[in-house]
């Protein structure tokens, strides 16, 4: 039979990260963040002063990446997340960035990928694909909430400013635009709580497995 692959795409702070990692140890399927392929190939061109809108460079960039490239700390934060959004624009960048995403999504018995662009593009094929979103507005407080438990001094329209630029971007590129698959189910969390949004989730994969 084929991988398992459950695909999980959405917008920047709905939730998808937390919700994928539940499913794949629920699941016992290895889970990728694909985000952080981006992630890492922003963060190695700001390091070595390239510019991010230099899609020859970001792709050669991309296809270097090492797997240890993906274990830096600084990846998780903000500012390497804005870089991310930028690089993930050039075509030469999600490109160079396919192959080790299907190589991975390959491999029996599956797995759990998320991202913008699993369900469209990286793997238009699989069985569940789930588009995790909620309201800007429910985004932004979560982040704020979140950074402000970690002692951050936050400002919420700040960050409601950021994410609405941030989804403009990532739903605006000509490549793999984040949008829902035709095929995918819309679970909006903005009314759920991860509890209730990891239940959801489950129904959604149990009718598929
Ligand atoms: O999900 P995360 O916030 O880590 O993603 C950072 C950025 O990387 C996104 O805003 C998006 O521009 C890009 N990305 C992408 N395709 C993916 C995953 C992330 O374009 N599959």
């Amino acid at each position: 039979t084929n991988p398992f692959v459950i695909a999980i795409d959405g917008p920047a702070a709905a939730g998808k990260g937390t919700l994928a990692l539940r499913l794949a140890d629920h699941y016992h399927l290895p889970h990728l963040d694909t985000g952080l392929l981006y992630r890492a190939v922003g963060r190695i061109m700001a390091e070595r002063g390239f510019d991010l809108d230099d899609g020859e460079l970001a792709g050669q960039i991309a296809a270097a990446l090492d797997p240890d490239d993906l274990k830096h700390p600084s990846l998780r934060g903000h500012e390497a997340g804005e870089h991310a959004s930028r690089v993930a624009v050039h075509p030469q960048v999600r490109a160079a960035l396919i192959a080790f995403q299907r190589d991975f999504a390959g491999r029996a018995p599956g797995a759990v990928l998320d991202g913008r662009d699993i369900g469209t593009a990286i793997c238009p094929q699989a069985p569940v694909k789930i588009y995790v979103t909620a309201s800007p507005e429910v985004r932004a407080r979560r982040r704020t909430d979140e950074l402000a438990a970690k002692g951050r001094d936050v400002d919420y329209e700040r960050i409601l400013a950021e994410i609405r630029q941030r989804d403009e971007r990532d739903s605006g590129r000509s490549t793999a635009p984040l949008k829902p698959a035709e095929d995918a189910v819309i679970l909006d969390t903005s009314d759920l709580d991860r509890e209730g949004a990891f239940t959801a989730a489950i129904a959604i994969v149990d009718d598929k497995w």
